[in-house]
């Protein structure tokens, strides 16, 4: 699809802005809940450099990839329309574009699921404000959080959560409706501006937070247990996660980064910008583990909470800390904006495509996918109250025991995101037209030449491990 075309139409207004973007479409959930939680599962130390080597040989590399579809498809693309376009340009078949179909498809399911997880975080948010209200009106603002509950107590508000399917679906209401308004005023209006503020609130209270858990907490054993490899505790299975992790938290699968490449404009240099967003992702991961587990392991609480770490591990331990009230509520405001400017571009991808292909406007294209999602994300928060006993996948081993939430997150992170990251991979290294990659990469020959093998042939081979892993787990064990 060539410029001038029915489409969005916008561009990003400068290289910042469209780095802002993009940092915030990187940083999300996976950044602070994911991967501390993965790492404290899989033993800290090893499972962070496998995950950095993952970000930096097979992430990047993919990250450059889609961007650089996305701009040379034309500026008023999609995933789809770009890889087309490109396919088009490149002498052959529009056919690869499927890739970007399945990766838009896999995006649009994301955000089913992940608004209702924003939503814990902005119930949460409540929860936590009105304890730092009260600990203000009782004249003591540097109270611990949640004091005068017990432990007990505090762990099971989550559970209160899930079992009232009214808060959740009005939590996931809230959150999507927030994507939503955003997202419908448009690219420089809307994603744009919104990145412009949230992302330095976002990195604002990052360091602060971290500085705060260095002095309270016990920074010296997050420190060793973030640094220091026990390779024992590494399996093809931690390697996997690793894997999965980096593409998940770089919005690497065929969608997100095609649609805002197709907004970057000319002058812009690609190469350097990827950089830039693969570092600033993973330095925020890391940062977030930083600002985590010194509050865990100084509270002694276990730091392979699982998906519980930081909606039961960490207020537990915020009961315990010095000003535990305000920092709770401080950290709970942060992982709502990296929510937030992620959600935003999960809605962003198949609303670009829903425009150019009905030739429909952005807020009532934006509506339709935000409504759509939100049903689905509806039957998410269900599954873990009324259709408690519903398995989707019943008839698939491998995922038979998943709830409806962890069946979409199991569809979508082991199969959607790997096969349109395959295929984006296959049809950029060998079949894209080697003069227009790198027309758009304007790279030194020797950078070019070591991204080009990346892509073409160890992001492959690798993507397709975690493919074939993620539907026959047994042949990990
Ligand atoms: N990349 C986003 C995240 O890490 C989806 O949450």
């Amino acid at each position: 699809m060539a410029a001038g075309s029915q489409g969005v139409g916008e561009q990003w207004s400068s290289r910042t802005a469209f780095l802002l973007a993009a940092v915030g479409a990187a940083v999300g959930l996976g950044n602070i809940w994911r991967f501390p939680t993965l790492a404290g599962e899989s033993g800290g130390g090893a499972f962070v450099l496998i995950y950095v080597l993952c970000v930096a040989l097979i992430g990047l590399p993919l990250l450059l990839a889609e961007t650089l579809i996305g701009r040379a498809g034309g500026h008023n693309a999609d995933s789809v329309g770009s890889i087309a376009e490109v396919a088009e340009l490149s002498g052959r078949s529009k056919s690869w574009s499927i890739f970007g179909g399945i990766g838009l498809v896999t995006i649009f399911l994301i955000l089913s699921f992940y608004s209702v997880v924003a939503g814990w975080v902005l119930y949460y948010v409540w929860l936590s404000a009105a304890d730092f209200l009260g600990s203000l009106m009782a004249g003591n603002p540097l109270a611990g959080a949640f004091t005068g509950m017990s432990q007990d107590q505090v762990t099971g508000m989550m559970g209160e959560l899930f079992a009232n399917p009214f808060q959740l679906i009005l939590q996931h209401a809230i959150f999507m409706g927030l994507t939503l308004a955003i997202v419908a005023v448009g690219v420089t209006g809307g994603i744009e501006r919104a990145a412009k503020w949230m992302m330095p609130g976002f990195f604002g209270l990052l360091i602060l937070i971290t500085i705060y858990s260095a002095f309270t907490g016990d920074f010296g054993a997050a420190m060793s247990f973030l640094f220091t490899p026990d390779f024992s505790k590494l399996s093809p299975a931690v390697i996997n996660d690793a894997l999965g992790q980096a593409c998940f938290s770089l919005s690497v699968g065929g969608a997100i980064l095609i649609t805002y490449g197709s907004y970057v404009p000319r002058h812009v240099r690609l190469g350097p910008t990827a950089v830039m967003i693969a570092a600033v992702d993973t330095g925020v991961a890391i940062m977030a583990g930083l600002m985590i587990f010194p509050i865990v392991f100084s509270a002694g609480l276990d730091p392979a909470g699982g998906p519980g770490l930081i909606f039961q591990t960490l207020p537990v331990a915020f009961q315990q800390m010095p000003a535990g009230a305000l920092v709770g509520f401080a950290f709970f405001i942060l992982i709502f904006f990296a929510a937030l400017s992620s959600s935003i571009a999960l809605l962003e991808a198949p609303v670009a495509f829903v425009i150019r292909r009905f030739r429909i406007g952005r807020r009532l294209a934006a509506s339709l996918v935000a409504l759509a999602a939100f049903l689905i994300g509806v039957a998410c928060a269900l599954g873990y109250n009324v259709l408690s006993d519903v398995r989707p996948l019943w008839f698939w081993p491998t995922f038979a025991d998943a709830d409806i939430l962890d069946s979409i997150d199991d569809i979508t992170g082991k199969i959607g995101l790997p096969l349109a990251g395959l295929g984006v991979a296959i049809f950029t290294g060998w079949r894209a037209s080697r003069r227009l990659v790198e027309a758009e990469l304007d790279m030194s020959r020797g950078m070019f030449l070591i991204w080009h093998a990346l892509v073409a042939w160890l992001a492959p081979v690798m993507v397709f491990l975690i493919l074939l892993f993620g539907l026959v787990p047994s042949l990990l064990a």
